[in-house]
């Protein structure tokens, strides 16, 4: 087997199949287009969906490339041997031209030729067959006469051998291709299937020619396409004979970094090694996605809320380990270091990136500090190993301790919480004091006079325009300020707006004035309320009451309000500026004039 780099196995891979007529494509964004379905892209084929149902690709329709990907699953979970949130998947493409065997083909030749892995070391799976799509003994077929013999080649149903990404789209059965190793399994029947870890998955070729509709049914697409995945990480390791991708070199300049600034020696004990790799792994995630163009930064929602997980549970377990929270921004640097010449966003963002992580830092310093000490107190004086509802909610909100940290910190000294009684506290509560709860939903609007409250109100009128005007459901809000002179609202769109795009969003502002529409207020859980398509802009916790300002047809949000009685009492709206914030990012400053 040849050992390889991570770089020398990116380039080798690309170079293969550019040799093979593919055409080279650069890795898209991590922040999927026109896919509402997912917040990141999970797989190489993402972006490349329109083509696999058959528009035209500009590059031809033979395609390689290295994609960017992240798969977050329950973040709670990682820091093991062989999950990572961030990962890079190496992929080819045929769009309606090469199919089965030659995909299989070309597989097998760098596999065994370039890789230089043994035959003897490769096992593969094909799809059983069922009302869908045959049996897939053609493939099975071309396997064997490259030389892999039949109990090498297992027929699996669909839930292991039938790819989708999601619930619809563009799927087909796949074939995957194992590497065998030496553990031992009892099973007499074990196979890919197995759970034992005798066979790892490196690669996945999906020959695509079905489209799964919203009905649940199979049709054919106009073409057959093949869309391959293969980890990088995973088959670095493979290569190199070691058994964690954090002993590979994506990893080990961070981690001595990480061991230099805290004292302590990977591998010296399980709780320790297990913080490094928390440390390295969502360090590494949450470098891409705050290097990444779209902008995304840490906040309460969607990616946001991702990215604020990833860094707060890195800060988390740096403190775990007697590592200072500056030093993530060290963490950080190494990896934008490793990475800036394959992902030049890095090195363009890079500013951006430490940034944040400074300021989200800082941010979860203050709320943490006083919930760690008082967890530490809790845990003192805790029976029978639980931790009820009503502290667990009290730690959250005394402290702002986030139930997730509690349950983690909990289950480490064996402590389970009781996460339904902490819910049940949470609604109790805000029942109680609908009023308290109600001076906390404010947020940025301490001062309710009449100026802010009806710039308030044309904050959403203004969200919802927006979204109209410029012909963009994507459109979020990403800030907003309110004084008694203006507003101030930040949105992501990736260029300025034109002089008659600024006219008709007023236009339209004054309108929605002229039509005099009542502003209504209702009380409902958060869930309700995304049922009942409001949109949100801070964070809610399950079974947490909101308040949903709706102005007629025009919009309807979570808000904690106040808000004018009737869009009449607004006056004429106008755009003050309209700027760049920051990367991806615009700025709307607006007033009313009476
Ligand atoms: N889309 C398939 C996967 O993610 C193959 O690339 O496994």
């Amino acid at each position: 087997m040849k050992k390889l780099t991570s770089s020398e196995l990116r380039e080798t891979y690309l170079q293969y199949f550019k040799s093979k007529g593919h055409s080279i494509i650069s890795s898209s964004s991590l922040i999927p287009e026109n896919d509402p379905s997912v917040l990141f892209t999970t797989a190489g084929m993402h972006p490349l969906v329109p083509y696999l149902l058959g528009e035209s690709h500009p590059n031809g329709n033979r395609l390689c490339d290295v994609q960017k990907c992240i798969r977050t699953g329950d973040i709670d979970e990682i820091g093991d041997d062989t999950h990572c949130t961030f990962f890079e998947m190496l992929g080819n493409w045929s769009l309606g031209d090469y199919f089965k065997k030659d995909s299989i083909a070309f597989s097998f030749e760098f596999l065994t030729k370039v890789l230089e892995i043994p035959v003897e070391k490769i096992a593969v799976t094909v799809f059983e067959g069922d009302e869908n799509a045959p049996r897939d003994e053609f493939s099975a077929g071309v396997w064997e006469s490259l030389g892999i013999p039949k109990d090498r080649i297992f027929y699996l149903p669909k839930e292991h051998n039938w790819w989708i990404s999601g619930e619809v789209g563009p799927c087909g059965p796949d074939t995957e291709i194992f590497i065998i190793n030496d553990k031992k399994c009892d099973r007499e029947d074990c196979s890919p299937a197995c759970s034992c870890g005798k066979y790892v998955e490196i690669w996945n070729n999906v020959f695509m020619e079905f489209n799964k509709a919203a009905d649940g049914s199979f049709e054919k697409l106009s073409q057959q396409n093949v869309d391959t995945g293969m980890g990088l990480e995973r088959t670095i390791c493979m290569l190199n004979g070691v058994k964690s991708v954090y002993e590979t070199d994506f990893f080990s300049d961070a981690i001595e970094l990480i061991c230099k600034l805290s004292g302590k020696v990977y591998l010296s004990d399980e709780s320790t090694t297990k913080s490094i790799r928390i440390i390295a792994d969502h360090i590494r995630t949450a470098t891409f996605i705050l290097g990444d163009d779209k902008g995304i930064t840490p906040s309460n929602m969607d990616q946001g809320y991702v990215l604020r997980r990833l860094i707060r549970r890195a800060v988390r377990h740096a403190r775990v380990i007697g590592m200072e929270a500056c030093g993530i921004l060290e963490v950080s640097k190494c990896f934008i270091a490793k990475y800036a010449s394959i992902y030049e966003e890095l090195g363009r963002n890079s500013d951006k990136i430490i940034d944040e992580l400074q300021k989200e830092i800082d941010r979860f310093s203050k709320t943490v500090e006083n919930g760690l000490k008082e967890i530490e107190k809790v845990l003192k004086y805790v029976q029978n190993n639980a931790l009820n509802g009503k502290t667990a909610f009290r730690l959250y909100d005394t402290f702002g301790f986030p139930l997730e940290m509690t349950v983690e910190i909990c289950a480490e000294n064996g402590v389970e919480v009781d996460v339904e009684g902490y819910h049940k506290s949470f609604a109790e509560h805000q029942l109680k004091s609908q009023k308290g709860a109600e001076q906390k939903f404010k947020g940025g609007l301490a001062d309710s006079g009449e100026a802010t409250t009806n710039l308030h109100t044309a904050t959403h009128m203004l969200n919802a325009c927006l979204k109209k005007v410029l012909g963009d459901d994507g459109i979020m809000q990403k800030g907003s300020n309110i004084t008694a002179e203006r507003l101030r609202f930040d949105f992501n769109f990736s260029r300025p707006l034109t002089p008659d795009e600024k006219i008709e969003i007023e236009v339209m502002m004054n309108d929605i004035i002229a039509r005099k529409i009542d502003i209504t207020c209702e009380e409902m859980t958060v869930e309700q309320a995304k049922e009942a398509g409001a949109l949100g802009v801070f964070e809610s916790k399950y079974g947490q009451l909101v308040k949903v300002y709706t102005i007629g047809d025009v919009s309807k949000e979570i808000c904690g309000g106040p808000h004018a009685s009737n869009t009449a009492e607004l006056g004429v709206f106008k755009i003050k500026k309209e700027q760049s914030s920051s990367s991806g990012i615009r700025r709307i400053k607006g007033v009313l004039v009476k």
